[in-house]
């Protein structure tokens, strides 16, 4: 008998319990998007990085080194990696085998499509619009209005690959850079 009038309350007592949850884990996100910028402030941009750079993460995060990037990837490939603020950006290996200096965002200036290399085409073709762009990244057809975004590309003493920002004048077009 008490067993019955008790037993309503079982399911509300476990939904208040569930909302509680709820809440403190609503809570505990909230707190934590407010401590992020926090944290973020106070830990260095550079992790090790040259000139204030970020290290080049593979797929499943690994940084990348040069000389493990090069021996698997031969000459005139564009291998994505997470660039400056995890942005995928081509690593791009020069004709003579080496580390180009400069890194290709992939991200198309006309809508954000992630652009991907053609090798043979010899270009970066957006599946979503069309835009084309050059194997430096340089647009070449539109809708796409302009050149995908440039880093610069660096080997650290530790010999993995650095990313930091390009803010001179963009080798491609001889203009300043519009992303900066
Ligand atoms: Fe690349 Fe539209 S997003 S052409």
């Amino acid at each position: 008998m008490t067993q019955a009038s008790g037993t309503p309350d079982v399911p509300d007592l476990g939904r208040r319990q569930f909302m509680n949850l709820l809440l403190l884990g609503a809570g505990g996100t909230a707190v934590g998007g407010m401590l992020y910028p926090v944290i973020r402030y106070f830990v260095p941009p550079s992790a090790g990085g040259a000139g204030g750079g970020t290290i080049a993460k593979d797929e499943i995060g690994n940084n990348v080194v040069a000389s493990q990037f090069l021996e698997s990837h031969a000459p005139g490939a564009r291998e994505l990696v997470q660039g400056l603020k995890g942005d995928p950006t081509y690593l791009v290996v020069t004709e003579d085998a080496t580390l180009a200096s400069y890194g290709i965002n992939s991200v198309c200036t006309h809508l954000g499509c992630v652009v991907p290399w053609n090798a043979s085409e010899n270009k970066f073709i957006c599946p979503c619009h069309g835009s084309q762009y050059n194997a430096q990244g340089k647009v070449v057809r539109g809708p796409a209005p302009l050149s995908l975004a440039l880093a610069h590309a660096d080997v650290t003493e530790t010999g993995e690959v650095s990313l930091s920002p390009w803010t001179e004048t963009d080798f491609r077009t001889g203009e300043k850079p519009w992303w900066t």
